[in-house]
């Protein structure tokens, strides 16, 4: 009874309208001003190429920047469509129709709407000057902000469901959690900090998992359909019995009546209105950034599709479904971790080797021509025995000019490392592999084409929505029921 579902979605069915002139429209407009970010001197050479960074082929950089305008100028032009019903009914039957104007809704969209410019004139603005890397860190914090004083206006959750053996326990060491109830932990300033740092987390990760063509749009079109299909699950069009195999009916997450009462419908339908119009987009720019790139998305792009996603996510109150997409780039920032801090030296460039006479590419590496400190050495130690990183030691028997460590570095990197080490009689580390899931697949998998590269990646990000649903859907309901 309760689960009838509306009979149309007019504006979904102009999303989806939207989300094709946007993929059609993203085609057209990169080819058209390829030319005009080369004049501007907004273009970069293609490292992974015969030539590389010396005589490599330039490529027009930044075209995040159309993509992302073509993208807010289509939303911009789709507000009126998710209130269409309001203005027909006031025209129809004054007395009847007359609906509160939806501002809650409307807030939530045009605030997103403003995190997405202001992300995307950041990105703009660093793919201008190239900010330093510890520099770029925050920037989207101050981009998140209108979201998350929406988010608090509309009196957004600060609550978290706790698995039933931590609850229990919880209850069973006497602690209350109040009116919250006993399966809730409401995180108060703590769950805004989060917010807050999340948008941090979905630009970077995106910009750190970068350098290869096409893997930076291809990522974030995978994120984009697995949100849209999360979101389809929310659409009043399933029958009962799968919605209650998905966990749907658990009640004490009490979505059934949330559901009831549209709210939840009403977030995804949100959500869905921003997502399928960026995988449209992301799809179209993917078109020409696929190997062999003829356009670079620049930081522009990750910052922008980045944001994107937090913004539908917080709107949506699904940040936690949203963080379970994100387990390649996890990966990669956690494995990233020792170079953005410091602790391991970070080259301007982490991308892999590009070797011409294979036409493959190999792990990059960083160069320890000293020993490297004790923190480096112990974290480096332990990548390896994770099999994360590879290392090249010294060798103290052999002789500087036979020393085989470096004569099978020469292999890996294609390049001449530094020949005034010190003599040792200790073995120590003299490169290890860059730390990125780029290099670690080529640790295992390599040495493969760049497009072989891409397309595994591509293939890991869809795995791991998959297991995103399965641990959203098939464990979260088992650890978190009854
Ligand atoms: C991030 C990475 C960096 C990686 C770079 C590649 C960290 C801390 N930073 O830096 O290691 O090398 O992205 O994008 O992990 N490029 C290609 N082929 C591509 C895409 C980019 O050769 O398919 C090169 C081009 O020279 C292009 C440049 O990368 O000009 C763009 O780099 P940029 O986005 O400015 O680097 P960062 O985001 O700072
Ligand atoms: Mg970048």
């Amino acid at each position: 009874r309760i689960l009838s579902p509306p009979p149309t979605f007019p504006a979904l069915q102009a999303s989806v309208g939207f989300a094709l002139l946007a993929f059609v429209g993203a085609v057209h407009v990169v080819p058209r001003v390829s030319q005009a970010f080369v004049d501007k001197g907004l273009r970069g050479r293609d490292l992974c190429k015969p030539g590389g960074r010396v005589t490599g082929p330039w490529v027009p950089e930044c075209l995040g920047l159309p993509i992302a305008c073509w993208y807010i100028g289509l939303m911009m032009m789709f507000i009126p469509f998710p209130f269409s019903h309001i203005f027909s009914a006031r025209d129809t039957d004054s007395s009847v129709g007359r609906e509160a104007f939806p501002q809650t809704e409307l807030t939530l969209y045009l605030s997103s709407l403003l995190s997405l410019l202001t992300a995307t004139l950041l990105g703009f603005i660093d793919d201008l000057f190239d900010i330093r890397w510890r520099h770029k860190l925050p920037i989207p914090l101050v981009a998140a902000v209108p979201t998350l004083l929406v988010y608090y206006a509309e009196g957004g959750l600060t609550s978290v469901v706790l698995p039933g053996a931590v609850s229990s326990w919880i209850r069973s060491i006497g602690l209350d959690w109040g009116e919250a109830g006993k399966n809730v932990v409401d995180l108060g300033p703590i769950y805004y900090i989060y917010l807050l740092l999340l948008p941090t987390f979905t630009t970077n990760s995106i910009n750190i998992l970068a350098g290869i063509n096409g893997v930076e749009a291809l990522q974030a079109l995978i994120i984009a359909l697995s949100i849209a299909l999360n979101d389809v699950l929310y659409l009043p069009i399933w029958p009962h019995a799968f919605l209650t195999r998905l966990g749907f009916g658990n009640p004490h997450e009490g979505r059934l009546l949330e559901w009831a009462a549209g709210e939840v419908v009403k977030r995804h339908l949100l959500s869905l209105y921003f997502v399928l119009p960026l995988a449209g987009v992301c799809a179209g720019f993917l078109w020409h950034n696929w190997y062999p790139a003829r356009a670079f998305p620049g930081d522009t792009l990750c910052y922008f599709a980045g944001m994107a996603f937090s913004a539908v996510a917080i709107q949506g109150h699904y940040t936690k479904t949203l963080i379970l997409f994100f387990i390649p780039q996890i990966f990669n920032f956690v494995l990233s971790v020792p170079q953005l801090f410091g602790l391991v030296d970070c080259p301007r460039h982490r991308l892999p080797l590009y070797d011409s006479k294979s036409d493959l590419l190999r792990p990059s590496l960083v160069h320890f021509e000293k020993p490297p400190p004790l923190k480096t050495k112990i974290t480096l130690e332990t990548l390896a025995l994770l099999g994360l990183v590879h290392l090249e030691r010294s060798n103290p028997s052999a002789s500087r000019s036979d020393d085989p460590p470096l004569t099978r570095s020469k292999r890996i990197n294609g390049s001449i490392p530094s020949t005034d080490q010190p003599a040792t009689t200790t073995t120590h580390i003299v490169s290890s592999t860059n730390l990125t899931i780029l290099n670690f697949l080529l640790v295992h998998c390599g040495p493969l084409h760049e497009q072989t590269l891409c397309l595994l990646v591509g293939a890991i990000q869809i795995a791991c929505s998959g297991l995103a649903f399965g641990i959203r859907y098939g464990l979260g309901s088992l650890v978190y029921g009854g």
